[in-house]
């Protein structure tokens, strides 16, 4: 979707439709209307409003002798979030398009008493309106298919007043939430893609062609790189595909040359068959979504290189497909990861866990100033969690907190569990350092927690399990089935809130 924003005022715009989102008071509510009917030269009559009261989740399609507008509730004003705001455009919008509609014009909510001050209102709206308008479309082959679910341009505008002081404040939101909702979408279509598309040696090619639009960098290390340097977790994973491995580092560098960068780790399982610890048949075509935390990484990249945020930032992404075979791995095999501590394997579909220690081992040689991994790890965060919120854990609580800050903003979020020592017995092994799994029903997603803290460095470390939260089943507002691209929100605002910080 095209995202613009219009300087020169309201009566340049011509649209399909006209969207504005309206609060429930009153009084508010009346000034509205009053001011569409009056920006719109139209009349609403009060029968076009008989149900709509503004309430939260209401949506009111209106045609008048002129246009087509469409208004979306938020409630009242004291109740009102940047969600609602987000959700409120995205619920518009489903709404367009169900009216095959192709341009919209969409009013920046015109209140500057909000605290979380307009610009960030206008962001809110921009990434409701591309988040809102995401439908995975590459494979149908049918225009009418490929067609039937988007809108083509959105033209921001705001009232005439709130321009007079705020036009650049308004732009910038609108531009970042441009920026933001497209890496999200990014994700979200990396993830869609199939495994016999997207698999390590197609992965790293799609990757390294999109960076090439952006001024970032990306590293491919192959077979060979990956066995001289003694990554022996993501190796074995890897052995009973056909597609061979790959690592890739991705390097943005905004800050100062030398200054410490922050890592973004993500889980690249292009394919998770369990591997000779074989999943069951039911819901297996899921597992091409198991690679959701790597996307985000590179819808990371994307966002921070766009918005040129005044940092440097590493991404790390190792890239396998679990696959049995006479070749694969087997539950009894003791592995040597890149650090040199020896896995038993208990089962090897706890493969997310092996691939992500070389990662974290690795990355201590970045010097980070801290690392977040993303990983669709375990099914036991959906039992915890639901598909409601990722979950967190680590060993620096305020690199925790700042995650938590972040996840609140852009309720991309996050909750955390505990790391306590009790449960690090569970992953002991009689005979190597560590094993991967076998706790039974216990603390499933804390116990690969533990694992993946076996193999971290000297550095401020937070992994996020997003196996509820990155692919779903079913459309929630703005969020659709399947990959939802999460983590890619939460983590760029993370850094944003970061180089505000340090400038
Ligand atoms: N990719 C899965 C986790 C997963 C499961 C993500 C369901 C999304 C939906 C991961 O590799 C896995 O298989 N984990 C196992 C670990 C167990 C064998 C210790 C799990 O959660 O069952
Ligand atoms: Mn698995
Ligand atoms: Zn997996």
């Amino acid at each position: 979707m095209k995202i613009t924003f219009e300087r020169s005022g309201f009566d340049k715009i011509k649209a399909d439709a006209y969207l504005f989102l309206c609060y429930e008071d009153k009084k508010l509510f009346d000034d509205q209307i009053k001011h569409i009917q009056k920006i719109l030269k139209t009349k609403i009559t009060e029968l076009n409003l008989e149900d709509f009261k503004g309430k939260t989740g209401q949506a009111a399609l209106i045609y008048t002798n002129k246009c087509r507008i469409i208004l979306s509730g938020l409630g009242k004003k004291e109740n009102v979030t940047l969600e609602k705001i987000r959700v409120g455009v995205s619920r518009i919008l489903k709404k367009a398009i169900s009216l095959k509609i192709k341009k919209v014009a969409v009013e920046i909510l015109n209140d500057e008493s909000l605290k979380e001050g307009i610009s960030e209102v206008a962001r809110a709206e921009a990434i409701g309106c591309i988040l809102g308008n995401y439908h995975f479309t590459k494979y149908y082959t049918t225009k009418d298919k490929k067609d039937q679910s988007s809108i083509r341009q959105a033209v921001f505008f705001a009232d005439k007043q709130l321009m007079e002081k705020h036009a650049r404040e308004l732009e910038k939101g609108v531009r970042s939430g441009s920026i933001i909702g497209n890496a999200t979408n990014y994700a979200r279509d990396l993830g869609n893609e199939p495994s016999n598309v997207l698999y390590p040696e197609s992965y790293c090619n799609i990757l390294v062609e999109k960076s090439k639009e952006g001024n970032y960098t990306t590293e491919v290390l192959d077979l060979e790189d990956i066995k001289k340097l003694g990554m022996g977790a993501v190796l074995e994973v890897a052995k009973g595909s056909e597609h061979e491995p790959r690592f890739m580092i991705m390097r943005y560098n905004g800050g100062e040359e030398g200054e410490k960068p922050y890592v973004v780790i993500g889980k690249g399982v292009t394919f998770d068959s369990g591997g000779i610890s074989l999943k069951p048949p039911a819901g297996m075509a899921m597992m091409k979504l198991d690679m959701c935390g790597s996307a985000a990484v590179a819808g990371i990249f994307e966002a921070v290189s766009k918005l040129g945020l005044k940092l440097n930032l590493v991404g790390l992404i190792p890239m396998v497909e679990n696959m049995p075979d006479g070749n694969s791995l087997k539950p009894g095999d003791v592995i040597t990861a890149y650090n040199g501590k020896t896995i038993e394997i208990d089962n090897t579909d706890a493969e997310g866990r092996l691939i992500l220690a070389d990662a974290l081992s690795y990355a201590a040689e970045f010097n980070p100033k801290s690392v977040i991994d993303m990983a669709t790890l375990t099914g036991a965060v959906i039992v915890a969690l639901g598909n409601v919120t990722s979950a967190v854990m680590g060993n620096n609580q305020e690199l925790i907190d700042k995650l938590s800050v972040a996840g609140n903003e852009t309720y991309d979020r996050v909750w955390q569990l505990p790391l306590f020592e009790e449960y690090d017995k569970l992953i002991d092994s009689d005979i190597a350092d560590v094993k991967n799994g076998g706790t039974g029903r216990q603390a499933g997603t804390i116990t690969a927690g533990m694992f993946l803290q076996r193999f971290i460095g000297d550095y401020p470390w937070a992994h996020i399990d997003i196996a509820g939260t990155a692919m779903r089943d079913s459309k929630q507002d703005f969020l659709p089935k399947y990959a939802t691209g999460a983590g890619v929100r939460l983590v760029t605002q993370y850094l944003i809130n970061e180089e505000t910080l340090t400038s």
